[in-house]
């Protein structure tokens, strides 16, 4: 199975990296609640990088470990990077009721989550969600 990569620039590519990571979870055999978790991570790390980068690319791959397949997912950009990450991550920073969720929830839905973020330089997320 191919890398899907999605260039994030619109609005529009938000339902795009949403519907392949959706494919991409259905061949590798994920059940509907899994399709539904992978594609609301990511639907809303893409959403981030509108709204906070400008643009950036989501990368759709196959996971492996020694016993079990899964679905990765690499979200960069170059925008301004995640101030107060800590508090972020934290669920300490949500500026409009019923905001202020992408992350943590996107965290939430997928088993293995890492952010690394420089201020002015950029942002990458690396994400996976195992078969079970
Ligand atoms: N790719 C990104 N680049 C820069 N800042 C980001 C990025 N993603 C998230 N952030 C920052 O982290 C905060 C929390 O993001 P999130 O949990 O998705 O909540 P929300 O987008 O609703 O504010 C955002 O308000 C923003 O300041
Ligand atoms: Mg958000």
């Amino acid at each position: 199975m191919a890398d899907r990569h999605v260039p994030i620039a619109h609005e529009a590519d938000i339902v795009t990296a949403r519907r392949q990571a959706r494919e991409l979870a259905i061949e590798l055999g994920f059940d509907v609640l899994g399709q539904v978790r992978i594609a609301t991570a990511v639907s809303e790390l893409a959403r981030n990088i509108i709204q906070y980068a400008g643009n950036g690319e989501i990368t759709l791959s196959v996971a492996h470990d020694e016993r079990r397949r899964g679905l990765a997912l690499i979200c960069s950009d170059q925008g301004p990077g995640i101030a107060n990450l800590d508090l972020v991550l934290a669920g300490g920073i949500s500026p409009v009721r019923g905001r202020g969720r992408g992350l943590t929830g996107a965290r939430a839905l997928l088993d293995e989550f890492r952010i690394e973020t420089v201020p002015g330089r950029g942002t990458t997320i690396w994400g996976c969600k195992w078969l079970t």
